[in-house]
């Protein structure tokens, strides 16, 4: 074993593009990010930010059809994973990376009973008998919550509610222990009780195995539950990178200020005070910082000058022209 190891996952300058009728869309805009064993990354952000986008890019589920086009580095445990052929991007979609989509209809096949594809995972990966994978398959749907298990383990997914086939993705993704698990909204669809019990099955596989997790989610709650550390995503770029610590206590970005003021206090009656105005349209981006119109502390340079997240910041990184000048000058 070497002395040092390599990150779990080192991504670098992530760009992903669509070709589209109305010209270039860039959904995810230099990204960079890095997931250590046993660590878990929050990724927040509003609805078209781009979260999906970068998981999807990482497990190269978008990127083969002419229209889309990903960049930079996917270094999975030093092995870039954008350079990979297909056929060995396979072998490490679902045993050595998991992902929870965040449609679990994608991820079912109407076909096969929820059991056998949930066995499916430790036979193929693992080589367990028959036997042993379906024993594994009935263990993983109990553990997800849903009761009389080996009725439901011979069930297909349209016999399932969208509650319990998200967990029944959620099953499949965890039966393989992978190294890297990317939840993508993984308790959006399940009420409360049910979504703390998939937070600590989280916790138990990287407690357990030192997996390594990417968590996307609307929920800053979640976040402060059970993250280290959380990247904020505006407009396909990480505006604001920091341990979750550090980010709840001394958010910097004006973004992150207005998300974390949207969330009620505990026992606080009023309601949420959402962002005011819309997320930019991606097709027409200006120059300058995305968040411009609809930052409170908007300055001329913001309009026409791009903030670059500061790299030599490792701790608390933070893309804006406000808080960087503070610092002295802005480096790429
Ligand atoms: N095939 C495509 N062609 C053009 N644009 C696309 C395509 N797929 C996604 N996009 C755009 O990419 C952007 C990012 O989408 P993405 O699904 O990553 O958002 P998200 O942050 O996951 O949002 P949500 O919170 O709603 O899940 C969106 O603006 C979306 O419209
Ligand atoms: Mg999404």
């Amino acid at each position: 074993m070497p002395e040092v190891k390599k990150p779990l996952l080192e991504v670098k300058s992530l760009t992903t593009s669509f070709r589209t009728d109305r010209g270039l869309v860039r959904a995810v805009d230099n990204v960079s990010f890095t997931i250590d064993h046993g660590q878990i990354l929050g990724i927040v952000g509003e609805s078209g930010s781009g979260k999906s986008m970068t998981s999807q890019s990482i497990l190269r589920l978008i990127g083969s059809r002419k229209s889309e086009q990903v960049n930079g580095e996917v270094l999975f445990e030093g092995q870039d994973l954008l350079k990979l052929q297909e056929r060995q991007m396979q072998k490490i979609r679902g045993k050595e990376i998991s992902l929870i989509a965040q449609d679990p209809m994608t991820s079912l096949n109407p076909v096969y009973t929820v059991g056998n594809q949930i066995a499916e995972v430790p036979m193929i990966h693992e080589g367990f008998s028959k036997k042993n994978a379906w024993s594994k398959a009935i263990e993983m749907i109990k553990r997800v919550g849903i009761p009389s298990a080996e009725v439901r383990a011979a069930q297909y997914p349209h016999e399932f509610s969208g509650g319990m086939r998200q967990r029944g993705v959620i099953a499949m993704a965890l039966a393989g222990n992978p190294k890297l698990l990317i939840a993508d909204e993984p308790t959006t669809a399940l009420d409360v009780t049910i979504q703390s019990q998939i937070l600590e099955l989280i916790l138990d596989l990287r407690n357990e195995t030192g997996a390594g997790i990417m968590l996307i989610t609307h929920d800053l709650g979640v976040v402060a539950e059970i993250c280290d550390q959380v990247a904020v995503m505006y407009a396909g770029k990480i505006v604001e990178k920091a341990s979750v610590a550090e980010l709840f206590s001394n958010p910097k970005h004006p973004y992150t200020q207005g998300l974390l003021a949207s969330l009620p206090k505990l026992g606080d009656k009023t309601r949420l005070t959402p962002i005011p105005g819309q997320p930019p349209n991606l097709h027409h981006l200006s120059s300058g910082c995305a968040f411009a119109d609809r930052c409170p502390f908007v300055m001329d340079k913001c309009r026409s000058v791009q903030p670059a997240l500061k790299k030599e910041q490792t701790e608390h990184q933070v893309a804006c022209h406000l808080v960087n000048e503070e610092g002295g000058d802005e480096n790429q």
